[in-house]
C-alpha cells in the first residue's frame, strides 16, 4: 500500500502515518508540506506519490476560529476535500476523510446513527459537513469525536497534573459525547481503508460521559481525589464562546458493528491505561 497522508503533523495524522509505516512508502505530509486548501499543490502532490490510499487528516480544528473566519474554514475543511477526492481518483487511489460529531445539533439523547439528519451548529461544523459531501461516494467518511492523543500529553496527563497540585478542577457536565483515543481508532481506520468501506461510518471509543465524569474517572484511576473535580457549566453552551457547541453528540458506531462487527472498546478501559501510563 502507498498511503498519502495531510495534516501529517496532528494529533490524528501522526498517528496515522505510524500505523501505515510498514505497509509500504508512507507520504505524511504536514502542512508546510501540502497546503489541502491550494488544489495545485494537492494535484501534484498526489500525482507525484501515487498513492493507493489518500487519508485526509487535514482540518482547520479551531472550532471558535472557524465561526469567525468562514471563507477560510471552508477552504480548508470542506473546498480542499473535493481537491483531494479528484486527485485521489485520477490516480485509483481511495480516499478516506475524517469528519466530526459537530454535524448534529445535540438534541438527541441516544447516540446518533450514521443515517440521523444533520444539523450543525456552527461555522466549523457546517464546513465539515460540506467536506463530507465533497469527499463523494465512494470515500470513507470517518465521524469521530474528543479526541485523545496517543503520543503527546493531552487531556488526561492535565487533568493529573491539575489534580496532584490540590486545587478543585472545574469541568462541565452538561455536553455529553464519547471520548475517542486514538490508538483505538487508528486500527479502525486501517481496516476501513483495506475494505474501501464506502460512506460515513461513526468511529469513537464506546461509553458516552460528560468532561465532569471524565475528569473524575482519571482522578479515581490516578489514585487522586475525584472530589476535586467540581462541577461547572460548559463553555460553548452559556454563550461565552464564538460557537455553539452540540449538547449531546455522542456516536452510534451502527455502521461498524454491521461491518462484522468491529467494535472499540468503552473509554473507560483506555482512559484507565492512560493514565497508568503517565503516573508510571
Ligand atoms: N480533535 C478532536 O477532538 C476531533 C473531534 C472530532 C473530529 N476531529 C477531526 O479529526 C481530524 C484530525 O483532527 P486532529 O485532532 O488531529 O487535529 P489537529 O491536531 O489540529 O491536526 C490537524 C492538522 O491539519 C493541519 N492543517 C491545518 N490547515 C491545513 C491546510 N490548509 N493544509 C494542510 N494541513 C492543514 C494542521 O496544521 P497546523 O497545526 O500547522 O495548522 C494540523 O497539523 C480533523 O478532521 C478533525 O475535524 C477531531
Amino acid at each position: 500500500m502507498r498511503v498519502l497522508v495531510t495534516g501529517a503533523a496532528g494529533r490524528l495524522g501522526r498517528e496515522v502515518v505510524r500505523a501505515f509505516a510498514d505497509d509500504g512508502p508512507v507520504f505524511g505530509l504536514s502542512r508546510i508540506a501540502l497546503n489541502v486548501a491550494d488544489r495545485k499543490a494537492v494535484h501534484a502532490a498526489i500525482a507525484s506519490c501515487t498513492p493507493s490510499l489518500v487519508v485526509n487528516c487535514a482540518a482547520w480544528t479551531d472550532v471558535d476560529g472557524c465561526e469567525g473566519d468562514p471563507q477560510r474554514a471552508q477552504r480548508i475543511n470542506a473546498a480542499a476535500v473535493g481537491y483531494l477526492r479528484e486527485a485521489a481518483e485520477e490516480v485509483g487511489a481511495h480516499l478516506l476523510h475524517v469528519s466530526t460529531d459537530f454535524v448534529f445539533d445535540g438534541k438527541a439523547d441516544v447516540p446518533y446513527p450514521e443515517d440521523h439528519p444533520t444539523d450543525p451548529l456552527s461555522v466549523y461544523g457546517a464546513v465539515k459537513l460540506a467536506g463530507e459531501a465533497a469527499a463523494g461516494p465512494s470515500a470513507t467518511v470517518v465521524r469521530t469525536s474528543w479526541l485523545q492523543p496517543a503520543d503527546a500529553p493531552g487531556m488526561v496527563e492535565r487533568l493529573i497534573v491539575a489534580l496532584a497540585s490540590g486545587g478543585p478542577v472545574r469541568m462541565g457536565d452538561e455536553r455529553v459525547a464519547c471520548p475517542t483515543f486514538i490508538a483505538d481508532l487508528v486500527p479502525v481506520l486501517r481496516y476501513l481503508c483495506e475494505e474501501r468501506v464506502a460512506g460515513v461510518v461513526h468511529a469513537t471509543n464506546a461509553g458516552p460521559t460528560s468532561w465532569f465524569d471524565f475528569a473524575r474517572g482519571v482522578a479515581t484511576a490516578a489514585g487522586l481525589d475525584p472530589g476535586r473535580v467540581v462541577r461547572t457549566s460548559d463553555p460553548g453552551l452559556d454563550g461565552t464562546l464564538p460557537a455553539r457547541r452540540p449538547l449531546y453528540s455522542a456516536l452510534d458506531n451502527a455502521v461498524l458493528r454491521s461491518l462484522g462487527n468491529v467494535t472499540i472498546r468503552d473509554h473507560r478501559e483506555a482512559l484507565a491505561e492512560a493514565v497508568a501510563r503517565a503516573v508510571g
